[in-house]
């Protein structure tokens, strides 16, 4: 496994020069490429870089797109901001943890999905919000959100 990591990350790296500035490109890559930022992905990009291992991290830290723990195919994400807040969205949350038998922060034990909160998704009008792969669903219901997941069947078996 480690070795595989390996060689797809040198594949990786190979159209970059090893530039301090191809930092933020390379991690949107591995992350692009696995999900998240495997430690020993972060060695390697400090390797490649010539940069110390704490400046990879306290970059990437910096930045809330880049996770350090593997997260599901799919990212579920649940508007907790105000306007979704006074139509429901607590009802939507609680729905969605439900479902998938999971709570904010978590992926369920198939690595299908991850739950997330966020403060806004930009499409106030049509709250309650959330997304799912990057699709944004409106004016949800807890009957909405039963229907998206219906094909979900081991949701009790899911868990963080
Ligand atoms: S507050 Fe939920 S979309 Fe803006």
């Amino acid at each position: 496994m480690e070795t595989d990591i390996r060689e797809q990350l040198d594949e990786l790296f190979s159209p970059y020069s090893g530039e301090r500035s191809d930092l933020i490109p390379i991690l949107q890559k591995v992350q692009e490429k696995f999900g998240y930022l495997p430690r020993e992905a972060m060695r390697k990009i400090a390797k490649f870089l010539s940069l110390p291992e704490s400046t990879v991290y306290g970059v990437s830290t910096f930045y809330a797109q880049f996770k350090f723990v593997p997260t599901g195919k799919r990212i579920v994400k649940v508007c907790r901001g105000t306007a979704c807040h006074v139509r429901g969205g607590a009802r939507i949350l609680r729905e969605v943890e439900k479902q998938l038998g999971i709570k904010p922060g978590e992926t369920t034990s198939d690595m299908e999905y991850t739950l997330e909160t966020v403060a806004c998704i930009g499409a106030c009008a049509l709250a309650p919000t959330m997304v799912v792969d990057k699709e944004t669903q409106r004016k949800m219901t807890p009957q909405k959100v039963a229907e998206l997941f219906s094909n979900i069947s081991k949701a009790g078996e899911n868990v963080s």
